[in-house]
């Protein structure tokens, strides 16, 4: 399975510096109770454990290319009593394929820069998502990665790779029949694009 460029799993130690709060994050997101929820990309699960919680009862779906980083957030959430996340092996690319439901929020954070084709996954994505679904993007600002510093050293994707906010909107919108229907600015270093139809 190909995975997307610079998509490496961040170390929890510095991202909990990004993300002191990443549960009201998702909230300001538009993350509700009872959303049947993918996160595409979760890694090891920094966004998707918080999102579970949230979305408890509903189910909240896990996908990853990287089974090691799976296994590790199925760990975590077996730790923390959570019950209500599933991981899913596979390339979202697929997403609709790997889905056994339409989902009402699809997350994507911290993945869209290192996307080739992302009018085909745009695509995949708004297919997966209930006729009332959201697609929630975060991505790191297109500033230089020299000024997206966490303890004096650049983290973030390469900037040659960065999005600005109106390129994702384009990406999206010239994708899908999907529109932006919220913005919202994410500090330090991140803002997150809401879409819905
Ligand atoms: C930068 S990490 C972000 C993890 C999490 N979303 C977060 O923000 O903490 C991106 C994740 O995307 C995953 N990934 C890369 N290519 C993928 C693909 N084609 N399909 C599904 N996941 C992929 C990587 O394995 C990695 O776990």
């Amino acid at each position: 399975m190909d995975r997307f460029q610079n998509t490496g799993q961040p170390d929890w130690d510095w991202w909990g510096r990004v993300w002191p709060t990443p549960g009201a994050t998702l909230r300001r997101l538009g993350l509700r109770h009872g959303d049947r929820v993918a996160e595409i990309g979760s890694g090891n699960g920094y966004f998707a454990l918080p999102a579970a919680r949230i979305a408890d009862p509903a189910t909240v779906y896990a996908v990853d290319v990287d089974g090691s980083l799976l296994a590790e957030l199925d760990a975590f959430a077996a730790d923390q009593g959570i019950g209500n996340v599933t991981t899913v092996e596979g390339d979202a690319r697929a997403l609709p394929d790997l889905l056994p439901e339409p989902v009402d929020f699809a997350l994507l954070a911290n993945a869209f820069h290192g996307i080739e084709d992302r009018a085909a996954f745009v695509e995949a994505v708004a297919a997966a998502l209930t006729v009332d679904g959201r697609f929630a993007v975060v991505n790191w600002r297109d500033s230089p990665r020299e000024e997206t510093t966490i303890d004096g050293e650049p983290r973030g994707p390469p900037t040659a790779l960065r999005l600005s906010p109106e390129a994702t909107r384009r990406a999206v919108e010239d994708a899908s029949a999907l529109r932006l229907a919220q913005e919202a600015d994410l500090p330090p270093y991140h803002y997150g694009l809401v879409f819905e139809r």
